[in-house]
């Protein structure tokens, strides 16, 4: 039924604060990985999308917890044995406790994940506003490989975006699905828990992979996904090279930035209470060089 559709809705949410919620819901397969791109906003066009992908059997993150109706009848209709999320945040966790709840669906992740999950957890006004706020649910620690009808996916711990975070790894197809750990080519803002050197050191890690395909949640790279993703590495060395010039003539972050003409998103910034800004980038990447 969804194959090759494409919806832009005006739906009644799950959401009780916001009944309303503008959706999108589109599918596009890569191959044998079918992507399916999510969206809801109470305001109009959502800001920004997310992405659940679909292979053999297993569903990889959940989406957003606004489109819950769309995803519990995505996966009726495209049944799967198990869900593995990348990390707690909350466009990626949104369904979880659903899944497991409706379709009877073991939810696995990261250690870290399992412990997230399992309390109930407080989001800023803009997360839920954009995302909704996820269930709690008891889900499993992942152990070892994943091995499903036809592919083998290896769990990478790839911290810094969030420490939890897991991305998983195809060797034989060259499929690497990367969670948030790329996000694109230049990053403009980090969130306040995002760590500079250890998303420095998954990059790296992720870089001794051999792949093609890079299927990020937010904007996947199906052709030279390896090359997009050390683009990203070399956009963070070269701003880390030019923050440490400035740290040792003794500046501080917002000289630093307007120094190297890092412009502070004023807007995301005063939507998201400070949670998102370049600041926050900015801040980690001296922190890792102090
Ligand atoms: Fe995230």
């Amino acid at each position: 039924m969804y194959q090759g559709l494409s919806a832009k809705r005006f739906l009644r949410s799950n959401d009780l604060l916001f009944p309303n919620v503008m959706k999108v819901f589109s599918i596009r397969d890569y191959g044998k990985v079918r992507a399916v791109e999510l969206g809801g906003s109470p305001f109009g066009k959502p800001l920004m999308t997310t992405r659940v992908f679909l292979l053999d059997n297993i569903l990889i993150d959940s989406g957003l917890k606004h489109c819950r109706k769309e995803v519990i009848e995505l996966i009726r209709e495209n049944p799967v044995s198990a869900v593995y999320l990348t990390h707690f945040h909350e466009d990626h966790s949104g369904n979880a406790a659903a899944l497991q709840s409706q379709l009877n669906l073991p939810v696995l992740g990261h250690p870290i994940t399992v412990e997230k999950m399992k309390s109930p957890r407080l989001v800023f006004p803009y997360q839920r506003v954009m995302w909704g706020a996820a269930s709690s649910l008891d889900m499993m620690p992942l152990q070892g490989n994943i091995e499903t009808d036809h592919f083998l996916l290896q769990p990478i711990h790839t911290p810094g975006h969030s420490r939890d975070h897991l991305s998983f790894f195809e060797a034989e197809q060259g499929w690497f699905f990367s969670g948030d750990l790329y996000l694109g080519d230049r990053i403009k803002y980090f969130r306040a828990d995002e760590v500079f050197k250890d998303q420095v050191s998954s990059l790296e890690k992720a870089l001794e992979l051999d792949f093609e395909a890079l299927f990020c949640t937010h904007n996947p790279k199906p052709v030279k996904g390896k090359e997009h993703l050390r683009r990203k590495l070399d956009f963070f060395q070269n701003l880390s090279g030019g923050v440490g010039e400035l740290m040792k003539k003794g500046f501080p972050a917002k000289v630093i930035m307007k120094e190297l003409k890092v412009k502070e998103p004023l807007l995301v910034k005063l939507m998201c209470f400070g949670n998102v800004s370049a600041e926050n980038m900015i801040l980690s990447i001296m922190e890792s060089l102090s």
